[in-house]
């Protein structure tokens, strides 16, 4: 059954966009790049679901590359907002707002001495590793291929997936930058590391460990789809770190709030240094945090050999009540067990619609996130598996098939699936029905 009848509307503004916009969008990831014959463009959403400008309704999966952890529209954070907003939305000054925030962070977060707040994930880890080199006196940093931390220069390093042939050894990563107009001697302060593989790190650490100043880490590898650390790892990489002096960031801007009220260092069980969040944080509004202890997050005060930083929207009034609010509803009774049990049924169903139809893909992952592979392996454990055993391609083509199913999703591959507290057993049927259209279209 084709759910999608038309996408003329759709086709009409992205035309239009193309007269004002780079590419019709505001990023590549929204444009031609990854979806065929253009954007879908969203004009409404409420709970799990979105409706685009030809009137199509789609079960959202993709949940605002998850930022929106309650959903579309949730009646509580609407509410807020538009009390909030009449009394006045932001003011650039102390406010009541952004200690209630700060409270319920530190409440959720037990790394949390104390919290800095920014406008997005890139401006917390740029945040955390000025902080890092400013308490360590160190300049280098080691980063792992395959990671993103957002788009500030020295992490623009191997965050894209590229051609087999051309990753380098595993102890000599081949170093390939993501973007032009950085210049190639930022990346002189950059140690490039594959993940998940101990003893390649402990002989990278044993070589640079005495010079770096933080090792960033995510804790679920979520740019290259959703792969999950093997037994131990995270471990070991803390006490290498600890050995060496030099502190862990761990980027919790995609997993913070979403596995456990803590994040997947609670999960884990891994005390970082610092930590990053963005995304479910502010439930669908702009907003990052670093998070560490006092001793280093005193840096930022204001002084002589002060860590600097500044911004305009720092504890924007308006968001600092969502993300009270929000982390209010997520502290609510079962939410977190709500969350699992959801997408442990949308991963166990796919897996059975992949088995019945006798399609080679693997769904990796558990609870509120995972990601398909179209592959022969059973596993996708690094970023060098991903580049030589994931069909991105296949996987799109499924993509764009569930999208005229109903389901809404981002094509690309090395995003991942969402649950939110908004999403019900008969979003997941839904899901489930649509993927089996699809298979069956495929074959
Ligand atoms: C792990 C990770 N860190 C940082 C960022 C940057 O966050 P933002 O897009 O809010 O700047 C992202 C964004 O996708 C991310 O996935």
């Amino acid at each position: 059954m084709q759910t999608t009848t038309s996408r003329k509307r759709s086709r009409e503004w992205f035309e239009r966009a193309q007269g004002s916009l780079v590419e019709g969008v505001n990023s590549p990831s929204r444009g031609e790049a990854v979806y065929s014959g253009g954007p879908t463009f969203l004009e409404r959403g409420r709970g799990s679901r979105v409706w685009d400008a030809d009137g199509n309704e789609y079960v959202d999966f993709m949940m605002s590359f998850g930022a929106l952890m309650q959903g579309h529209a949730h009646p509580k954070l609407v509410s807020v907002v538009s009390e909030t907003m009449a009394q006045g939305s932001h003011f650039a000054a102390a406010t009541s707002a952004e200690v209630e925030a700060a409270e319920r962070f530190r409440r959720m977060v037990p790394s949390a001495g104390v919290v800095r707040f920014t406008n997005t994930g890139s401006e917390a880890t740029m945040l955390a590793l000025r902080l890092a080199r400013a308490h360590t006196g160190r300049a280098k940093f080691l980063k792992f291929e395959g990671h993103y931390h957002g788009w500030y220069d020295p992490y623009l390093l191997n965050a894209h997936s590229h051609p087999p042939g051309e990753s380098g050894t595993p102890e000599e990563p081949a170093r390939i930058p993501d973007s032009e107009g950085i210049p190639p001697a930022t990346f002189d302060d950059v140690v490039l590391a594959p993940w998940n593989d101990v003893a390649v790190l402990e002989s990278i650490m044993q070589r640079h460990g005495h010079e770096l100043a933080a090792v960033i880490t995510e804790p679920i590898m979520a740019n290259m789809g959703c792969i999950l650390p093997r037994d131990g790892y995270l471990q070991r990489l803390r006490e290498l770190t600890q050995e060496n002096g030099v502190l862990l960031i761990l980027d919790e801007v995609v997993t913070g709030f979403r596995y456990a009220p803590g994040g997947c260092q609670e999960y884990y069980g891994i005390r970082p240094d610092l930590s990053t969040f963005g995304k479910a944080l502010g439930a669908g509004f702009p907003v990052g945090a670093v998070a560490g202890p006092r001793a280093i997050l005193d840096r930022m005060r204001w002084g002589a050999n002060m860590v600097l930083h500044y911004g305009t929207f720092n504890g924007h009034r308006l968001t600092m009540k969502v993300v009270a609010a929000n982390l209010d509803l997520l502290s609510g009774d079962g939410t977190y067990r709500q969350l699992h049990a959801i997408g442990d049924a949308a991963v166990a169903g796919l897996r059975d619609v992949f088995r019945s139809r006798k399609v080679e893909a693997i769904v990796q992952g558990f609870g509120p996130m995972f990601q398909i592979y179209f592959t022969q392996r059973d596993a996708i454990h690094s970023y060098r598996d991903y580049c030589a055993h994931v069909d991105a391609l296949r996987y799109s083509q499924f993509v764009h098939r569930l999208l005229d199913h109903g389901i809404y999703m981002t094509p690309a591959n090395g995003l991942h699936w969402i649950i939110s507290t908004a999403h019900t057993e008969g979003d997941i049927q839904k899901l489930l029905e649509a993927a089996d259209q699809a298979c069956g279209e495929m074959a």
